[in-house]
């Protein structure tokens, strides 16, 4: 134990990758499959709430095959990203926002909440501890994965009563192996992914475990990400399996669904919003029709769209197709409003422009 970050305490990974090592996993890091040298854990349980928080080795976990968990899906988890500054420091991007978002999360599945402080503590000194594996090159960052489940081993469908919490950091690259090329969509008519009532305004793996078969057949189909419709009318786009969407009009418009409880309140989402309206663009939050989206593609109304989360950024998308759709969104390339907007995001992001609205968490 040499060193503490609020409630975390560190205990050193005496096995850390070597300078090189760490230098070769980080030059091509794909999405999702690297891990940092460290973790950070913490467990609850009804008597001593929230306790044994620590930054330690990154090991693997030891779990009785009756964990509940494993049956009934009781796991949330988040996103957010470290960024390397300019002047070789680091910074986080609204930890508070996914904080917040955690703990709507855990009160959708009867889990203990956690602290928005804990959860930001957990990040900061996982990222400190782990500082040296922040990406400098162009556009990558260190992708942070905050995640929770209930681990009572019992397989009585009730609420879990005691947790675990972790958070395990991934240099990346670019999400899309494409790159800056805009993607295709594969409009899934078959399946849908949330509810009204359901589970779809949170971040649950469950959630994710559901659009698997939808974005399965969307590859089979040659696309890259599958947009979901409502639930009810088939008729309303909502999102993509891990993005929320935006529509861009020749009048200059932006328009994205509104959170009406099906989608996920993207933080991408939110500040993107504000940045547009700050730039002076109308921002509409309103539903959208699959069928307008073709007749408005194809007659020059629309003029882009574009898909944005902590994972893609804010990718351009090109071209839609489904069982009753086939359109190219402008010339099917990337569009210049994502362009601007995603330059706009990322440089406060990156510390190359001003953060007006108090975005950034240096470490
Ligand atoms: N929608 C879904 C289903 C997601 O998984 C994500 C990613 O977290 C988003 C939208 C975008 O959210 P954010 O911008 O907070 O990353
Ligand atoms: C994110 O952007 O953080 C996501 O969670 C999307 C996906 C990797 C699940």
């Amino acid at each position: 134990k040499q060193d503490t970050e609020g409630a975390f305490l560190l205990e050193r990974n005496p096995d850390c990758a070597s300078h090189d090592e760490r230098a070769g996993l980080i030059a091509a890091p794909g999405f999702g499959r690297v891990f940092t040298d460290h973790m950070a854990t913490m467990r609850y349980t009804p008597d001593r709430g929230w306790h044994d928080a620590k930054i330690g080795p990154r090991t693997g976990l030891d779990m009785h095959p009756a964990t509940k968990t494993l049956h009934y899906a009781i796991e949330i988890f988040e996103g957010l990203k470290a960024y390397r500054l300019p002047d070789g420091g680091a910074t986080l991007f609204r930890p508070d926002a996914n904080a917040r978002r955690f703990q709507s999360s855990a009160e959708r599945l009867a889990m203990a909440p956690l602290p928005e402080q804990l959860f930001v503590e957990s990040v900061r000194a996982l990222v400190r501890a782990d500082r040296d594996w922040i990406p400098s090159a162009e556009g990558a960052s260190l992708y942070i994965r905050p995640f929770m489940f209930g681990v009572d081993a019992d397989l009585v469908p009730d609420p879990a009563s005691e947790y675990l919490y972790c958070v395990l950091a991934n240099p990346v690259a670019s999400y899309f192996k494409s790159g800056d090329k805009a993607v295709t969509l594969w409009v899934s008519d078959t399946y849908t992914r949330a509810a009204p009532g359901g589970t779809g305004a949170v971040k649950c793996g469950g959630n994710y475990a559901a659009a698997l078969v939808a974005q399965a057949e969307g590859k089979r189909q040659g696309c890259d990400q599958v947009v979901f419709l409502d639930a009810v009318e088939r008729r309303w786009v909502e999102e993509l399996g891990g993005m929320n969407v935006f529509f861009v009009f020749e009048d200059g418009s932006l328009q994205t669904p509104p959170l009406t409880g099906t989608i996920l309140p993207g933080i991408t989402r939110d500040s993107l919003i504000t940045l547009a309206r700050g730039m002076g663009l109308t921002v509409r939050e309103e539903r959208y029709g699959i069928d307008e989206w073709q007749a408005d593609a194809r007659s020059g109304r629309l003029v882009e769209a574009f898909a944005c989360g902590t994972a893609a950024v804010v990718t351009s998308i090109g071209e839609v197709k489904g069982r009753e759709q086939a359109f190219t969104i402008g010339d099917g390339g990337p569009g210049p409003v994502a362009a601007r907007l995603k330059s706009a995001l990322t440089d406060i992001q990156f510390g190359r422009a001003p953060d007006p609205h108090g975005w950034l968490d240096r470490l």
